[in-house]
């Protein structure tokens, strides 16, 4: 046994030691925590680097979005000019040029000497580009032309009944858009009811005829009344050229629809539409709903039939885009967020 004087200093001496090791352990972790800070930043300085080297790295995938060009080749009466005035309203602050595309007597087949003159022009004009253009024209295969860079089509369609008799009045009573301007059958007072009891040319089935050529092109076929295969041409060129179609009774979805899928012009779209409901829409004056017989006559019709499938082609395909890309919360429809990820990357990096 130790004297008592030595179990003693050897107490002191262990707490000392137990304070001095106590001590090491506090600077090696407090010097840890400043290693790890240290690598946090530089972490952080080489993530960000590597988002500039990548921004870099995307330029020519952002100027080839600068290099859009989207063609809105618009069916008379389907209340395409709220949405032109959306475009145009909203091309100063997204910064793209908006152009009309206007032909002489309004004719939506172009001569092939035209076609290939638009076409060239579209694509190589840099100035108006990112460009929307917009028109009453057949819809044009730019494909075949052999150009590097094809447009975005868009448009709108509407209920083929609704559309004639818009149109009808449209041409004796005009607008509240452009009120002062002659209609070709202004002075006509003949309801759209009594032209179809007397079974004048302007309410004719024929007439109906018009979203499917649009949609159909610029084949000849597409002109000859109660085709089939334009029919089938224009469902084909709807779901495969055409970006998105929207419908005239659904502009407001349409339009958050393409906000949502092309924001580069219309980021803003879906509020100003909201907000400026009413400057935005047109309304044919003097327009008198026709009655149920008249309705019923037309819809006896081939091309009724005809038109009408389109139409509901056209609209199941909307609303399928539409119950795919949105959700509704307390009665409002937001657009999803990215819903698709990357994962198992290879080759691995370093
Ligand atoms: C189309 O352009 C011609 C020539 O610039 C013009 O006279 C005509 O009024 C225009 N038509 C429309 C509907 O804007
Ligand atoms: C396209 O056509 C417009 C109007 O005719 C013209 O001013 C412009 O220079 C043309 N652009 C090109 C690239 O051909």
């Amino acid at each position: 046994m130790m004297p008592p004087k030595f179990q003693l200093l050897a107490l002191v001496l262990f707490a000392l030691a137990m304070l001095f090791i106590e001590n090491q352990i506090r600077k090696l972790e407090e010097s840890r925590a400043k290693l790890e800070r240290t690598m946090a930043r530089f972490e952080l300085r080489e993530v960000e680097q590597r988002q500039n080297r990548d921004t870099v790295r995307e330029s020519p995938v952002l100027s080839e979005s600068d290099d859009l060009l989207i063609i809105y080749n618009r069916v008379p009466k389907t209340g395409s000019t709220s949405f032109t005035n959306i475009a145009y309203d909203l091309c100063a602050k997204n910064r793209y040029h908006v152009l009309h595309i206007n032909t002489t007597k309004n004719n939506p087949v172009m001569s092939l000497q035209d076609q290939v003159r638009f076409v060239r022009n579209v694509t190589s004009w840099k100035e108006m580009k990112p460009g929307f253009y917009h028109g009453h024209v057949a819809y044009l295969d730019f494909s075949k032309f052999s150009v590097r860079a094809k447009p975005i089509y868009i448009n709108v369609v509407r209920d083929p009944i609704e559309r004639l008799v818009s149109y009808y009045y449209f041409l004796r009573f005009g607008d509240d858009y452009r009120p002062g301007l002659r209609r070709r059958k202004q002075g006509d007072k003949k309801t759209f009811d009594e032209c179809v009891a007397s079974g004048g040319s302007d309410c004719a089935p024929e007439k109906l005829w018009l979203q499917i050529p649009f949609f159909c092109g610029h084949s000849s076929e597409c002109w000859n009344v109660g085709s089939h295969w334009a029919l089938e041409q224009a469902k084909y060129n709807l779901v495969n050229e055409y970006l998105l179609v929207g419908v005239t009774e659904e502009l407001e979805d349409f339009i958050m629809m393409l906000e949502a899928a092309l924001p580069r012009f219309f980021r803003g779209a879906t509020d100003l539409y909201r907000t400026g409901k009413k400057s935005h829409l047109r309304k044919t004056s003097e327009k008198k709903p026709p009655t149920k017989e008249s309705i019923s006559k037309l819809q006896q019709s081939d091309v009724w039939k005809m038109e009408n499938e389109f139409y509901e082609f056209a609209l199941e395909q909307f609303q399928f885009v539409r119950a795919h890309g949105v959700r509704e919360r307390d009665g409002e429809l937001f657009v999803l967020t990215q819903n698709f990820f990357y994962e198992k990357i290879y080759p691995k990096v370093n």
